[in-house]
């Protein structure tokens, strides 16, 4: 093979949900997304946030302690992807505080790590599913929002599923092919769009 022949690989892609919750909504819709986005070239890694549990943010603690191990890695791995994939419960109208945490704390600078290392350049899809007739819509902005910020290209596309608490099937299928389509159009915009800005 030439040596310049550059062998292109696929955008990688972190898919998590805003949400600890074993049964929750937003980690099955999550999964459908994170297979679609697979289906769509990209590579997904699929996090449970229930697996790398954090404290509270508290900016006395980081001064005494630093990093916890968790948010260590959590950054490593959005270091390590180009786009992010989540589902996002709406609590409040708002941002879950799960979800808000793990921002806060993946924000948080390290020595010779540039500000915002794990957001400036990344490309974010957003979704969600709530039980209630907005599907997560108002949530999605503030998080939107929040992204834009610091620093993260969020596309203008999203999918907010309602009445959540009645959309799956057992084995967490999307009954409704019509926001099942959305969804793996979301996931494909999502792989296309870090491929193309990855040059
Ligand atoms: C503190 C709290 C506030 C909530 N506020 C909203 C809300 O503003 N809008 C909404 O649609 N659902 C709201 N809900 C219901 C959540 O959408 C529901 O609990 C959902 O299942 C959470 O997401 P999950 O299933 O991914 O854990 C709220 C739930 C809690 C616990």
């Amino acid at each position: 093979m030439p040596e310049e022949m550059i062998v292109p690989t696929a955008p990688r892609i972190l898919a998590f949900a805003g949400s600890t919750r074993a049964d929750s909504f937003n980690k099955k819709l999550v999964r459908i997304a994170a297979a679609a986005a697979r289906a769509a070239g990209a590579e997904v890694t699929l996090l449970d946030l229930r697996d790398l549990p954090l404290p509270l943010f508290d900016q006395d603690l980081e001064a005494e302690k630093g990093l916890p191990a968790n948010a260590r890695a959590l950054k490593d791995l959005m270091l390590a992807h180009q786009g992010f994939l989540w589902s996002c419960p709406e609590y409040n109208s708002s941002i879950s505080a799960v979800l808000k945490n793990t921002i806060d704390w993946a924000s948080r600078p390290v020595p010779g790590e540039p500000s915002l290392a794990c957001f400036t350049g990344k490309v974010a899809a957003l979704i969600s599913a709530s039980p209630g007739a907005l599907g997560g819509l108002r949530g999605l902005v503030h998080v939107r929002s929040i992204l834009g910020n610091i620093g993260v290209l969020v596309l203008p596309d999203q999918v907010a599923v309602p009445r959540a608490h009645e959309s799956f099937t057992p084995e967490g299928a999307l009954k409704d092919a019509a926001i099942q389509a959305k969804i793996e159009k979301l996931a494909a915009s999502l792989a296309q769009t870090v491929t193309k800005l990855r040059g």
